[in-house]
């Protein structure tokens, strides 16, 4: 029987994927000179370590796959999710570059230690989320001594508002969807002289969304690092939202592994594919509707510029999936599914293995994703349970049960 269902899971192929090495158009985004600078400054940070690579064995063997690697982003800086990386480096970076306009040469540990605490404090930062990005934004601001404000929609659940808040941040909830939040803090922004970080780029806002991607390729070259030596994954799979994390992963492997890169496949909810929706148009295009799924950090109508720039190119496949094939995939995990050890995985951290494993029960879209007996696969866990009363909701268990 099939560990997951292919109901529901489509396939949309990207004509404009290329092989052969990264180009400009990437690196315009994305470089290894921007990745040396993010990588030396998030390892300064307080209790930064490299999250665990696990290899899921038996997993792996119950899919019919030679290899499933697994990047656990539940620990990452006490935050619980790989969001932590992007965010706070941009508040980081923004915070350097105000106060350098005002006179300030400021290090990071001049931040951490508070030496200009009055000159900090009178700035604001500022962004919509679904959860995790304005979670990684306020523990910047708390970490850096500045002031915050995040914006959250209708559907953002009460627990993950509060985790938010818990960093002293104020919380405002509008009465729309995401990108509706989007726009109303850029608005809100202008008004009060606050500054933008947002993890989504549009028009006229490029320089922050290219921060935090690049805060997000620590990340893809830690898990790199940790496969076994000499190994390299024949497919990534990852999970769009307005896409930043899928394409800062993959600009990471095509510089890591060139021609040689794996195979790129990005998977969304079917309430919000705007990714693989934008692969069939040729272009970035919205999706319209309140977006709601279970995968909160994957609610996004809208692609991130930026990202488009690289995935344009790199991402081979767009799959789009349901929600119960996520619940279905964290129950998995839970259970510790081929023997392997049970673990806690977010709702949106499992939509990337989510579409592998649907693709499974699917012979002809596992054919067109070249995945066999042969298959590495490479996955970014990219949460853990950042909201425990959903997560007990869906499997049924709390995460404590799950971890004991
Ligand atoms: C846990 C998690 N995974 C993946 C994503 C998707 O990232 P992006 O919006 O950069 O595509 C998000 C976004 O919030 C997230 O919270």
């Amino acid at each position: 029987m099939a560990l997951v269902s292919a109901l529901g899971l489509r396939h949309q192929p990207n004509a404009h994927a290329r092989t052969g090495t990264i180009g400009p158009r990437q690196r315009a985004v994305l470089s290894p000179e921007r990745f040396a600078a993010a990588k030396a400054e998030i390892a300064s940070w307080p209790g930064y370590a490299p999250t665990p690579l696990f290899a899921l064995d038996g997993l792996a063997a119950a899919a019919g796959l030679h290899s499933l690697w697994y990047k656990h982003e539940a620990g990452r800086f006490g935050i619980g999710s790989f969001k932590a990386l992007g965010g706070a480096y941009a508040v980081c970076r923004l915070l350097k570059v105000e106060l350098a306009r005002q006179g300030i040469e400021a290090s990071t540990a001049d931040l951490v230690a508070r030496k200009h605490a009055d000159a900090v404090a009178a700035i604001t930062v500022t962004c919509a989320t679904d959860g995790n990005h304005g979670r990684s934004v306020a523990w910047g601001a708390r970490m850096f001594g500045c002031a915050c404000v995040i914006y959250i929609h209708k559907t953002v659940s009460v627990g993950r508002a509060d985790a938010i808040a818990a960093f002293g941040a104020k919380v405002l909830r509008i009465d729309g969807n995401y990108d509706e939040a989007v726009r109303q803090a850029a608005v809100d922004a202008a008004a009060n002289h606050w500054f933008v970080v947002s993890d989504t780029s549009y028009p006229g806002y490029m320089e922050v969304p290219r921060d935090v991607m690049q805060g997000y390729t620590v990340m893809a070259a830690e898990a790199f690092a940790q496969l076994p030596a000499g190994e390299i994954p024949t497919h990534i799979f990852l999970q769009g939202g307005v896409g930043g994390m899928a394409a800062a992963v993959a600009a990471q492997a095509w510089e890591t592994w060139g021609a040689s890169r794996p195979r790129i496949a990005v998977v969304e909810p079917e309430t919000a594919a705007c990714l693989s929706e934008s692969a069939a148009a040729g272009h970035p295009v919205a999706v319209p509707g309140d977006l709601d799924t279970v995968m909160a950090g994957l609610a996004c109508g809208e692609v991130s510029l930026l990202a488009w720039e690289i995935l344009d190119e790199v991402a081979d496949d767009f799959l789009i999936i349901p929600d119960s094939a996520a619940v279905a995939v964290m129950k998995l995990l839970a259970a510790g599914a081929g023997g392997d050890k049970p673990f806690v995985a977010g709702e949106s951290a499992v939509a990337g293995l989510a579409g592998a494993l649907a693709a499974e029960d699917a012979p002809e879209i596992a054919a067109k994703l070249g995945l066999d007996p042969n298959s590495k696969v490479l996955i970014f866990g990219s949460e853990g349970a950042t909201d425990p009363e959903t997560y007990a909701q869906l499997v049924g268990r709390t995460p404590e049960e799950v971890e004991a």
